[in-house]
């Protein structure tokens, strides 16, 4: 069975007080809820990241996750996080190829196959964003676009490699937007993107990886998209900022 996974992006949003009190909400909130199978994962900015960690680190049901982090070992890149500073701070987690990196930050899908290969070699796993521009879905180029993306920075990957990694399908016309993907187009590129894996990793390999829908997922919307067969969960950027709808969002799943 594969796993469930809710996901929240922070952002660039909270200071280390509010961060640690959200964390600690979601914490409470869960309490009542059978997250058998559910993985939840916060992640706060770099910054917050430790003390959050801190705060919930008796929470097992919790884990946390980087929003970013840089493709070499170390050295001078100044303003750059490592994998191996992710992880010497108890984190088993990375959000890679974010939109908001690869539209801001100008990261590249080679860039991506690097950082991808760098967070499975310090054991993270890695979240993996993707997904077509408006455009793109208006000339009709949505598959030939997220097929080239995962072709780019996944495809060098060995079997054992998506032991670690977690895709999540983002089309970034539906990020922070409001405006969702129906869960028939969700559900479709969801399909699509199985067979993507399974042609060129196999059968077992596609069914096994878990694939989370990102953009506008709130309350109101959840229980449709997560309900598709090949939704195993979401990647949550506003709705992530409030406990009671992130809470909400993770009992959706159940
Ligand atoms: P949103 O963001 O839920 O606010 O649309 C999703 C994301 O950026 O991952």
């Amino acid at each position: 069975m594969r796993t469930k996974i809710v996901a929240g992006n922070w952002k660039m949003n909270l200071d280390v007080e509010t961060s640690k009190k959200l964390a600690m909400d979601i914490s409470t909130d869960i309490q009542n809820l059978e997250t058998n199978n559910t993985r939840i994962i916060i992640a706060p900015t770099a910054t917050n990241l430790y003390p959050v960690f801190h705060q919930v680190g008796m929470d097992t049901r919790i884990e946390l996750a980087a929003q970013n982090m840089h493709q070499a070992k170390n050295g001078a890149f100044t303003g750059e996080i490592s994998a191996e500073m992710i992880q010497s701070i108890g984190i088993n987690n990375v959000i890679l190829g974010h939109s908001e990196r690869r539209t801001y930050f100008n990261e590249t899908d080679t860039a991506l196959a690097e950082k991808v290969s760098t967070a499975i070699q310090n054991n993270l796993d890695a979240i993996f964003c993707f997904g077509e521009v408006l455009e793109d879905r208006q000339t009709n180029n949505h598959f030939k676009v997220v097929e080239s993306q995962l072709q780019n920075a996944l495809f060098h990957l060995c079997e054992k490699d998506w032991k670690n990694i977690i895709l999540a399908y983002e089309p970034v016309w539906a990020i922070g937007t409001g405006e969702t993907a129906s869960p028939e187009q969700a559900q479709e590129m969801h399909a699509f993107i199985r067979t993507v894996i399974a042609k060129k990793f196999g059968e077992t390999i596609a069914q096994n990886v878990s694939i989370l829908y990102g953009g506008s997922v709130k309350p109101s919307n959840a229980k449709e998209i997560f309900s598709q067969p090949d939704v195993d969960g979401g990647l949550i950027g506003g709705a992530a900022l409030n406990s009671t709808d992130f809470v909400a969002l993770i009992a959706a799943i159940q």
